[in-house]
């Protein structure tokens, strides 16, 4: 499925897939997330960036459920969503590859894929769906009984993705897809998520590396002490300079800031652009 960004008129008038209105979100004292309005619509390929702690996995735990707003909206679909459990959005269509793929390492890569069809009972769509993954990751059909913590690092991303594509998400979330892989696999990484978002699937991500989630996502938003700071399409994300120098590019005085903000994504090997 090709981009559906919202920047466009006809957008205006559907339903975002997934939504944030104007969200705050707290641990304790720590005031995590400010007003947070985002909306991701069916078909989309979007990415959310910031520094260290500017509150990106809040983000996508508050999304799914882990983490309650102490006000403001998350809205699934039409339906607000604030007093239902984890469980409830994603049966009804949101599932999350953690930071750091967090495979099951001892069990087998077949083992794996089946454990992201555990809430489903049909048997023989759960059979299609593993032939998809196959289709899309052939390499993880060689891999299907080789435990999972013997892969490669782009291996576990595979079974990672595929994992959560067998729950028959609606919106695919992911959290620092390319945190932890070799420099070499970075590329590959957003290939993968290019790859499944061509195959139809809306993919919401949050990352740290900017120029690469940019330049496969049709929009972003940029969190800075957990607030939008910019919210536009990647292309003006990409050639807007204060992306860099104010909000991924530290320097900020630590004023105001219960949520502190880290280095620039580029200033990391793990995420040389
Ligand atoms: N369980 C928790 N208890 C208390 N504070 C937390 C908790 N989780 C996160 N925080 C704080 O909330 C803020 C936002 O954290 P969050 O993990 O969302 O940031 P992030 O943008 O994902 O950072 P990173 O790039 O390091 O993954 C940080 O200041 C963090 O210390
Ligand atoms: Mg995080």
């Amino acid at each position: 499925m090709s981009s559906a960004g919202s920047g466009t008129a006809s957008s205006a008038e559907r339903i975002p897939l997934l939504e944030m209105r104007r969200v705050n979100a707290h641990y304790g004292a720590v005031h995590a997330l400010r007003d947070v309005d985002l909306a991701i619509y069916e078909g989309e390929l979007v990415c959310l960036l910031g520094g260290n702690a500017s509150g990106k996995s809040t983000t996508l735990k508050t999304l799914l459920g882990m983490l309650k707003p102490t006000s403001g909206e998350v809205v699934l679909d039409g339906e607000v969503v604030n007093d239902r459990p984890t469980s409830y959005r994603v049966a009804r269509g949101i599932t999350m590859v953690p930071e750091n793929r967090r495979l099951f390492k001892r069990l087998t890569v077949r083992e794996n894929l089946q454990l992201g069809a555990y809430l489903r009972k049909d048997g023989d769509a759960i059979a299609t769906d593993m032939e998809r993954v196959y289709e899309l990751f052939p390499r993880v059909k060689e891999r299907l009984a080789q435990k999972a913590g013997t892969l490669s690092g782009g291996e576990q991303q595979m079974v990672a993705i595929g994992r959560a594509l067998m729950s028959q998400p609606r919106v695919l979330l992911m959290d620092e897809p390319s945190m932890g892989l070799a420099p070499a696999l970075v590329q590959q990484n957003f290939e993968l998520i290019s790859q499944i978002h061509e195959a139809g699937m809306t993919v919401f991500m949050v990352e740290q590396n900017a120029n690469m989630a940019l330049g496969i996502a049709d929009r972003g938003w940029v969190l800075q002490t957990g607030r939008v700071v910019l919210d536009d399409t990647a292309e003006a994300l990409l050639a807007n300079p204060a992306l860099r120098t104010s909000y991924l590019g530290g320097g900020h005085d630590g004023s105001d800031n219960e949520v502190g903000e880290g280095p620039a994504a580029e200033s990391s090997s793990q995420h040389a652009c």
